[in-house]
C-alpha cells in the first residue's frame, strides 16, 4: 500500500556508497530526504544529483540528511559517481543505495508499472526526525526535480512543526504566515507577539515567527 503523510517511513537495511546503513540507524536525530532514481547512467538523473551535491551545505544547515537511491548495482552507481562528478563539476557527498533486488523501492512504492515496470518513477520523501513521512512527491521519469523548491517546503515544514502557523500560496522563507484557524483571537498576543494582521475571521496574517 502507498506511504501516507504521518505514516512511520519503512526501516531497512542497504547497501549504499558510503558503505551499509540501517535506514534509522542513519537518519538518526535529523530530518531525512529519500529521493529516487529511474536509474544509473541517464541524463535527467545525472544532472539531478549533481544539482543536489552542489547544495548539500542547504540541506545540512537545516538539519536534513539526503540519500538517493536507484535500483542498479553499487558497482554501477560507483562507476556512475565519476560520470556525474565530471560532468556536473561537482563531488558527490551524499549516499546513494543500491537496490538491485528493489526490497527498498517496493518498501516505498516507488515504481509505478503502469509509467514503467522495471524503473523507480522520482519519488521524494521527506521524513522528520520522528521518523514519520512529512511530504511526499512524485515526479515521473522525464522531469527533472526542483530542489529550490523542496527546500522551500522543508523550511515550511520546520516553521509549522514549531509554530501554530501555516504558509501561503509561494510563500518563501521570511514572508509573512498565516495563523492556523484552530488560534482564537484571544489567544494571539501571547503566540504573535509580533502582531497580525485579520483579512477575513479565518485569514489571519503574522510575520515569520522564527524570524
Ligand atoms: C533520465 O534520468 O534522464 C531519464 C530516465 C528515465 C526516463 C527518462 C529520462
Amino acid at each position: 500500500m502507498a506511504l501516507r503523510l504521518g505514516d512511520e517511513a519503512p526501516n531497512f537495511t542497504a547497501e549504499t556508497t558510503e558503505g551499509a546503513i540501517d535506514f534509522h540507524e542513519w537518519l538518526g536525530d535529523s530530518w531525512g530526504v529519500l529521493f529516487s532514481h529511474p536509474a544509473d547512467f541517464t541524463p535527467v538523473c545525472t544532472t539531478e544529483l549533481g544539482a543536489v551535491a552542489k547544495t548539500k551545505e542547504d540541506f545540512t544547515k537545516r538539519n536534513v540528511k539526503v540519500i538517493a537511491i536507484s535500483v542498479d548495482t553499487l558497482e554501477s552507481h560507483q562507476g556512475w559517481i565519476s560520470d556525474i562528478d565530471e560532468t556536473q563539476n561537482t563531488t558527490m557527498n551524499f549516499p546513494i543505495i543500491a537496490d538491485p533486488d528493489r526490497q527498498v523501492a517496493t518498501l516505498y512504492d516507488m515504481i509505478h508499472p503502469k509509467a514503467d515496470d522495471k524503473m523507480t518513477v522520482r519519488s521524494v520523501f521527506v521524513i522528520g526526525p520522528d521518523k514519520k513521512i512529512k511530504l511526499t512527491i512524485t515526479y515521473p521519469a522525464s522531469t527533472g526535480r526542483n530542489f529550490s523548491e523542496l527546500l522551500r517546503v522543508i523550511d515550511s515544514l520546520q516553521l509549522t512543526a514549531r509554530h501554530k502557523v501555516a504558509t501561503p500560496a509561494n510563500w518563501q522563507d521570511g514572508e509573512d504566515c498565516i495563523i492556523v484557524p484552530a488560534v482564537t483571537n484571544d489567544q494571539i498576543p501571547e503566540l504573535f507577539p509580533k502582531g497580525h494582521r485579520e483579512i477575513k475571521p479565518y485569514l489571519r496574517y503574522t510575520p515569520q515567527p522564527n524570524k
